[in-house]
């Protein structure tokens, strides 16, 4: 076990009591604890970095975020993505300082020293004034990234040299990544670029109710549902299943109404075929059975594949959207969001997707307002001493056995509208936060 208690003597384990279901509010918006979570999850675990088609030719590169210090992602002369520390060698200046661009080489702006598209130094300013033999520039290449993988088109990225390989980490959770990433021939893309910006919460708040927080809906969008966007039974959201894949990967499961519409999650149906060859029959069977679908990737990639009205009146239409909760100190987040979509899609779905999501779950979106509007206040609130005195209650459904019917790997609960994964993600935020090699335990 790591180092286990905090600066004024309470042990984190005292912070989370899975079984108890018992959270305590001083895990929000702690500046102690967010220097442990950048240091013992951010700096070890796979974090999201980005998308292969956001990098489609040589020399394209864009800017992200990894524990806290800038990386750049950029594809190589031979194909290949690699990622760096985004830090000149000389001074430590930005290298790459657009979101996205392409380029030759990565000039620094400082002093000139120029890196190649795989991050060897190229050139430095007025080589002839050194020694011979003193500068190396050979080891003054860019910093890369410890351990780089992609899965079904994500790119993913650890400081850390132990970490397990990224499809291990993933385990379980890639069957049901499947169902959105590796479904059509050939995998997604990104629409555009990734929409960002910047909310006054706690990461984990944002990370909590993606792992499956359904029975929000109906109060936090409860204007929605009155706009008659979404079906006015209350409970209408509660059907499916609450999967807990492996370790804290999560997500939820849910049926629509018995119509055809509403099957493949409302995809088109011209893809089917395309489902069919590239899934198995139990991953097809769950396509076929449910509508939505939300999920995190431990501990900050959230995924969701749902059907909403993005026009009062207006059909329902499925979207794909990636989201990636980045912590930028104990109080704010950088929030990236995709949208995802087959690149075997038909044109008019394309347009269509795009628009729902937009509307939705873009920045400005209808269901996004409410929900920053939440974490925002959480965060604030459970700062005050006198709140941290009392825990938060994540109680809901914990009666319920795993159903041993449901085919699919991990454990699946019954209904949608429970805590088990909100849970099931606290329990493994612990264990990092306290565990010397947490994905071995
Ligand atoms: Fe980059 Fe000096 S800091 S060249
Ligand atoms: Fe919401």
């Amino acid at each position: 076990l790591l180092d286990l208690s905090l600066a004024d003597g309470v042990e984190l384990t005292q912070l989370i009591d899975e079984p108890g279901a018992h959270i305590s509010r001083r895990i929000y918006g702690n500046d102690e604890i967010f220097e442990l979570e950048q240091d013992r999850i951010f700096r070890r675990a796979w974090n999201f970095l980005g998308h292969v088609s956001e990098l489609p030719n040589p020399g394209d590169y864009v800017t992200r975020d990894l524990a806290g210090e800038p990386v750049v992602l950029i594809r190589g002369d031979d194909g290949e993505i690699r990622a760096f520390l985004n830090s000149c060698r000389h001074r430590g200046m930005r290298v790459c300082r657009a979101d996205r661009d392409n380029v030759s080489y990565m000039r620094c702006v400082y002093h000139g020293w120029s890196y190649s598209r795989s991050g060897d130094l190229v050139t430095a300013f007025a080589e002839e004034l050194y020694d011979p033999g003193r500068l190396r520039k050979e080891e003054l290449g860019l910093i890369p990234v410890t351990q780089v993988a992609i899965y079904r088109g994500v790119i993913f990225g650890t400081w850390d040299a132990e970490a397990p390989p990224l499809e291990e980490y993933l385990g379980d959770m890639r069957f049901y990544l499947d169902l959105f990433l590796g479904r059509t021939d050939g995998g997604t893309e990104v629409v555009g670029a990734p929409q960002v910006w910047d909310v006054s919460t706690d990461w984990k708040f944002c990370a909590d109710n993606f792992t499956g927080d359904n029975f929000h809906l109906y109060t936090a969008h409860g204007s929605v549902v009155d706009l008659g966007m979404l079906p006015p039974d209350p409970m209408s959201l509660s059907y499916g299943y609450l999967v807990r894949a492996q370790g804290g990967h999560v997500l939820h499961l849910v049926p629509g109404p018995p119509d055809p519409s509403f099957e493949y999650f409302g995809l088109p149906r011209d893809l089917v075929p395309q489902f069919e060859r590239n899934l198995d029959s139990v991953q097809l069977g769950l396509l076929k059975d449910h509508a939505w679908s939300v999920g995190t990737v431990f501990p900050n990639l959230s995924f969701m594949q749902v059907m909403v009205q993005g026009d009062i009146g207006g059909p329902n239409v499925t979207f794909l959207s990636l989201r990636a909760w980045m912590p930028t100190s104990a109080t704010t987040t950088r929030v990236f969001s995709y949208l995802l979509l087959d690149r075997d899609a038909p044109e008019q779905f394309r347009r269509d997707s795009y628009e729902a999501y937009v509307r939705t779950f873009g920045p400005s979106g209808i269901f996004e307002q409410d929900d920053m509007e939440n974490w925002e206040d959480c965060t604030r609130v459970n700062k005050g001493k006198i709140a941290q005195r009392h825990g938060l209650h994540h109680g809901m459904g914990l009666h319920l056995e795993p159903d041993p019917s449901f085919p699919g790997p991990g454990q699946a609960w019954p209904g949608s509208y429970g805590e088990r994964t909100q849970l099931s993600f606290y329990g493994e935020w612990l264990k990092w936060m306290t565990h010397e090699r947490p994905w071995a335990s």
